[in-house]
Parts: C-alpha cells; sequence; structure tokens
C-alpha cells in the first residue's frame, strides 16, 4: 500500500520521483516524502498529506540531483506525520532509506542501536535500518559492504531503497515479501513497489524475487542474492500502457472499470476454449497432482476476491463430490487447514501482493498441497510463489473499490472448476450449453450497463439511508455480500448481506419503515423462498430493490431490475455489476472521494 520510486541517472531525478509517486497515488497513503543525493549531503523533504503538500514545499526547479528515491507511506508503526513520514536518515544525513512492509525485530536492533549512541528521531520500524547502515558503514567502510551486512540483519517484511552520499550514484534495493520493481534505460536505473510507476520510462521492467538486490546506477542493473552472488536476471514486458490506466472519459476510475467489464470478461476467456469447446487450461496441465487421488479444494483470497470464491464454491459443490472449503486467507493461515499432496489450494488475488493471501500460499507450499493462483498482476509476488498462475485479463485496477477484478476471478474460477470436472471426472450438466453463454457473457454485460440510469435514479434512495440490507440464496449470496462491500465501502452507507432464509434468526430485527432491501433472486430454484423472505420484510415496512432473472414473476414489485437471460450458474455475473452502479451512483450523490474511499488502501500488503 505504501509506494516507493527510485531514480538515477544522468537527468534530473525528482521528475521522475514525483510523477511514479503520483501514479502510486492509487495505493492510499497518508505522507509523502523525498530524498535527493549530492557528494556532500543529501536533501529530504517529507510532510504528512497529499503529494501535492510536500510538491509545494520542494522548490523543484532548482533540485539539480541526478539520483533519489520517493515514498508514499500508509501509517503501520506511528502515527501519519512529517517525522515517521519516509525516507528515514541516518544521524548525519549521509544516508537515506524508503521501505515498504514491517521490520519485525526492530524492537531488539533499536534497543542496540540506542545502547551504542545512536539517536532515533521517529516512532517507526524503518529508522533502525538507517541507523544500522550508518553502524555498518562505520565497520566496514563501503557502502555496498554495508547494504548486505544490514540486510543480513533484518527480520520481516521488505521493499528498501537506500541511497548514501558514499556512492552518490548509487541506489541499493532489497526485496523481501513485498514487491519491488527495477528497470533501466541506456543512461538511467529506476525502481518502483508497482509497474505503473515506471510505465512512463519503460515496459520491459525486472521483477524482484524475495531474496534479491539489485544494486541500480546510470544505465546499468546488477542482481545479486543477499549474500552478493550474482543472479540471473529475468525481464519481462509489460502489455498495457500508461493510457490504460488513465480515465478515458469517466468521471472516476471505479465508473471506468465498471464499463470496462465487457472487454475484461472477453479478453479472460481469450483462447481457454478449444476447438471441441473444452476449457484449456495449460496451466492445470501442468499442475503435479495425482488427479485421482484429489480428496480436498481450498478457496481462499480476501475482501471481494473472498467473495469470488465463496461463488466458486457453491458452484464447485453443487456439481463435485470432492470436499471443498472457502476461507479468508487471515484465518486460513491461522486455522487448522488439512493440507496435503491430495489438496488443492486455489489462491485468488487481484493484487497478487495481498499479505495475508501470499502467506497462506507459502504455508500451503510448506504442507505439500498443490496450490493454484489466480490474479491479475504479471509478476506479482502471489503469481511467482504459487505452483502454477492463472491470470485474469482485466487490465490495470485503479480504484479502490474492485470490480472488473471481480467479474474476471469469477469467470476465470468457473473454467477452472469445468477443468477440474474434466481432470477428476463429475459432471457439469449441460456443459455445452454453459460454454455457449460465457462466450455471450461481454453481450449480456454490455446489456446489463444500459440499465446504468435506472440504477442511478433507485440510488436516491440510498443517499438519506443509514443502513442497506442485501439478501440472497445460493449463488444469489456471495454477490449479496460484495453489493453491501461496495455500498460501504465507497459510500458510506452501512450494509450487511445475509443468506435470505437468515434473515428471521435476528437481523430481521433491524427492519422498520422505509428501510432498504435489496433482495436478489436469479436462482430459479430457490427464487420462491427468496420471495417469501422478501414478503417478510415488506411486512415490517422494507422498501425492496428486486434483482431477478428474465423469468421469475415480480409484477408486485415496485422496483425491479431484471439480467438478461442466462445460465443460472452465470447470473451473479451480471447482477453484480448493477450492484456496483448502486454503490457508484450512492458514492456519488453523497459527494464522496469514490476511487479514493477513506481508510482504504488498494493492496494491502501487511498483515
Ligand atoms: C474491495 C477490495 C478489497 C480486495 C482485498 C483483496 O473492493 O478491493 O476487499 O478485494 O483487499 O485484494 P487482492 O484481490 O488484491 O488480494
Amino acid at each position: 500500500m505504501c509506494g516507493i520510486t527510485g531514480f538515477t541517472g544522468k537527468s534530473r531525478a525528482l521528475p521522475f520521483l514525483l510523477q511514479g509517486l503520483e501514479k502510486l497515488e492509487y495505493r492510499g497513503y497518508d505522507s509523502a516524502g523525498v530524498t535527493l543525493v549530492g557528494t556532500e549531503e543529501l536533501k529530504t523533504w517529507k510532510e504528512k498529506g497529499r503529494l501535492s503538500v510536500l510538491e509545494e514545499k520542494l522548490d523543484i526547479a532548482h533540485c539539480p540531483q541526478r539520483c533519489g528515491i520517493g515514498h508514499t507511506r500508509w501509517a503501520t508503526h506511528g502515527i501519519p506525520s512529517n517525522l515517521n513520514a519516509h525516507p528515514h536518515n541516518n544521524m548525519d544525513n549521509t544516508i537515506s532509506i524508503v521501505h515498504n512492509g514491517i521490520i519485525e525485530n526492530y524492537v531488539e536492533l533499536r534497543a542496540d542501536l540506542e545502547a551504542k549512541g545512536f539517536v532515533f528521531a521517529s516512532e517507526t520500524d524503518t529508522e533502525t535500518v538507517a541507523h544500522l547502515l550508518d553502524f555498518n558503514y562505520r565497520e566496514t567502510g563501503n557502502m555496498r559492504d554495508a547494504v548486505y551486512a544490514t540486510i543480513a540483519g533484518l527480520e520481516g517484511s521488505f521493499a528498501l531503497c537506500i541511497v548514501s552520499c558514499y556512492d552518490p550514484e548509487t541506489i541499493y534495493v532489497a526485496k523481501k515479501e513485498n514487491p519491488m520493481i527495477v528497470g533501466k534505460t541506456g543512461d538511467a536505473a529506476f525502481c518502483a513497489s508497482d509497474a505503473t510507476g515506471l510505465l512512463s520510462l519503460t515496459k520491459d521492467v525486472l521483477p524482484l524475487d524475495d531474496g534479491q538486490i539489485a544494486i541500480l546506477k546510470p544505465g546499468s542493473i546488477e542482481l545479486t542474492d543477499f549474500a552478493g552472488k550474482a543472479l540471473e536476471q529475468n525481464w519481462i514486458h509489460i502489455p498495457y500502457d500508461m493510457e490504460a490506466a488513465q480515465k478515458g472519459g469517466y468521471d472516476s476510475f471505479m465508473m471506468k472499470e465498471i464499463h470496462e467489464q465487457p472487454d475484461a470478461v472477453r479478453e479472460t476467456l481469450r483462447g481457454r476454449f478449444d476447438k471441441n469447446d473444452r476449457i484449456r487450461m495449460d496451466e492445470i496441465d501442468a499442475l503435479e497432482i495425482s488427479w485421482e487421488r484429489l480428496r480436498r479444494v481450498y478457496f481462499i483470497a480476501c475482501g471481494t476476491a473472498y467473495h469470488a470464491c465463496i461463488y466458486a464454491r457453491t458452484l464447485f459443490d453443487r456439481y463435485a463430490d470432492i470436499d471443498s472449503f472457502v476461507m479468508p486467507a487471515s484465518e486460513f493461515r491461522y486455522g487448522t487447514p488439512k493440507l496435503d499432496a491430495d489438496t488443492l489450494c486455489v489462491f485468488v488475488s487481484q493484487s497478487g501482493e495481498t499479505a495475508d493471501t501470499l502467506a497462506a500460499v507459502k504455508l500451503a507450499n510448506e504442507k505439500g498441497a498443490a496450490t493454484a493462483a489466480i490474479t491479475n498482476v504479471l509478476g506479482s509476488s502471489i503469481s511467482r510463489t504459487a505452483d502454477v498462475t492463472l491470470y485474469t485479463a482485466a487490465g490495470p485496477e485503479i480504484a479502490v473499490a474492485s470490480t472488473k477484478a471481480y467479474t474476471t476471478q469469477i469467470v476465470l474460477l468457473i473454467c477452472l472448476i469445468m477443468k477440474l470436472a474434466e481432470k477428476t471426472g463429475f459432471v457439469i450438466p449441460d456443459y455445452a450449453h454453459l460454454v455457449a453463454d460465457m462466450k455471450r457473457l461481454p453481450q449480456i454485460l454490455t446489456e446489463i450497463l444500459k440499465l446504468e440510469d435506472t440504477v442511478g435514479q433507485l440510488a436516491d434512495m440510498l443517499k438519506e439511508q443509514r443502513d442497506a440490507y442485501f439478501i440472497g440464496r445460493q449463488l444469489d449470496y456471495p454477490t449479496a455480500l460484495e453489493g453491501a462491500l461496495k455500498l460501504k465501502e465507497v459510500s458510506y452507507v452501512h450494509a450487511d448481506a445475509y443468506y435470505a432464509g437468515e434473515l428471521k434468526h435476528g437481523p430481521i430485527a433491524l427492519i422498520e419503515k422505509d428501510t432498504v432491501v435489496v433482495a436478489m433472486a436469479t436462482q430459479p430454484e430457490v427464487a420462491a423462498k427468496t420471495m417469501s423472505n422478501i414478503q417478510e420484510t415488506i411486512a415490517r415496512g422494507a422498501r425492496i430493490i428486486l434483482i431477478t432473472d428474465s423469468t421469475i414473476p415480480a409484477e408486485r414489485f415496485e422496483y425491479v431490475l431484471r439480467v438478461p437471460a442466462v445460465r443460472e450458474e452465470l447470473a451473479g455475473i451480471a447482477a453484480v455489476v448493477l450492484l456496483q452502479l448502486f454503490a457508484y451512483f450512492t458514492a456519488k450523490e453523497k459527494g464522496c472521494d469514490i476511487d479514493k474511499p477513506r481508510n482504504l488502501a488498494k493492496s494491502v500488503t501487511v498483515e
């Protein structure tokens, strides 16, 4: 969630550092800072608040330095403040660092350094690293050795950028469990915590793996492990450009991304059907697992991606006679999951960087389970940790609230279930019909987006409301959960989701005159049951917005939105678009910062 940029070259560093940080703003932050390197001294500026506050303090036109580092911080250790903002420097301002992650042994390190006379200026774990570098520089007499000695003494997770006036053209970059990407041109080398920060200069990038140090000098990059052994460099090409990360005509990234869903789903499905209309998934073919022995499947993720997992597990459980489970990653890693060689764990993450999900992948790997990741970000940590990775092709998702990532995750999860049916022998009824409807999904999503204005009018109902309730059964339940999450995160209206049949076991006590209930009834088998539950809320004065399929009778309801005719397994992919729009319009009516909701960050790289 924090952002890092670094630049060393033959031109001024500051413009790249600032524009890179701007590109990373979407990740969420509460302070920003930069250090520029001269041979005599380092110059550091840092400010609590937005990047623009920092820019006001900088005399941008008069900063000729050609090497520097920048950071946007999202507080973990120590409140948001100028002192706690990064970069952090040693006492005589000759070494400066920025850091994402958490130094777990900082308490011991700090006590040790304080005993040696080092004086700390902040409450952060990060500052410890600056003083430790100073100590090691005094011991070794050169910066390179000081960096390796320091990294060896750190526990926890880090993406670190280190500059010093002892080595004024060099940036040392170290990575463990936090993302870091480096790139170069003829006369410059640079880094960022996310590819978006580099795209203005190059599309060919080198994502660092855990345990790697990159040494950046103008026009060159040296890659080693933490012991200093030279490593092969695996460069990749980023297939999208900055243009794709712009708002392109919409007033927010969220709205743009909602509208990108037909394309995102089309791209995600591209190449997934063979000439016989069976699912093509070479990644799953490559998985080392004995399919006849497969005993259980876990679906694991956080937040919106977790809702996609609930959807997948509900569907898998309907068709397969293999035990299946769905768990939030933060619980999975501390619970007692049954993991062995006959277990498949499926991890879903838009960013591919979520700390809890990454830790869950590592746990499953350690226990010998087969691990498959579904992620949207090429070269992300989760993609490099799981045994195999399936990529959604949603393109960069900038709005904090996830939309196109969710629908593409479900689409790919359904493909995966179809593939697992083939591998393990369970039957999906009327497979050919399902394939035909999956191919129609982009068109169905285009149709549903035409209801935008109607949803906009309905959202008016919610702007004055304190609470809203979302209900549904079976595959409608994860859609209800996702609708409630979207509404609360962007519009701050309190929203809860329940299995429709659970209402009368408690939550119905909250329903009173004019309470808004968004009821999902897209699943023909359970629609009649849901209708009875809706009646129970109407009897208590609730106002109902009903989302249903094209066949279920609903004349009695004032506010009805219908998803186009489609197989019931896919109805939730269309229905959720209405709920995303609903959240968007409510937030807009209330004047909320739609793309950057308060307290949230795009990528949650701390536990
Ligand atoms: C909500 C949202 C979050 C993420 C969650 C997991 O709109 O975006 O709930 O879904 O933080 O993030 P990823 O998918 O990047 O692992």
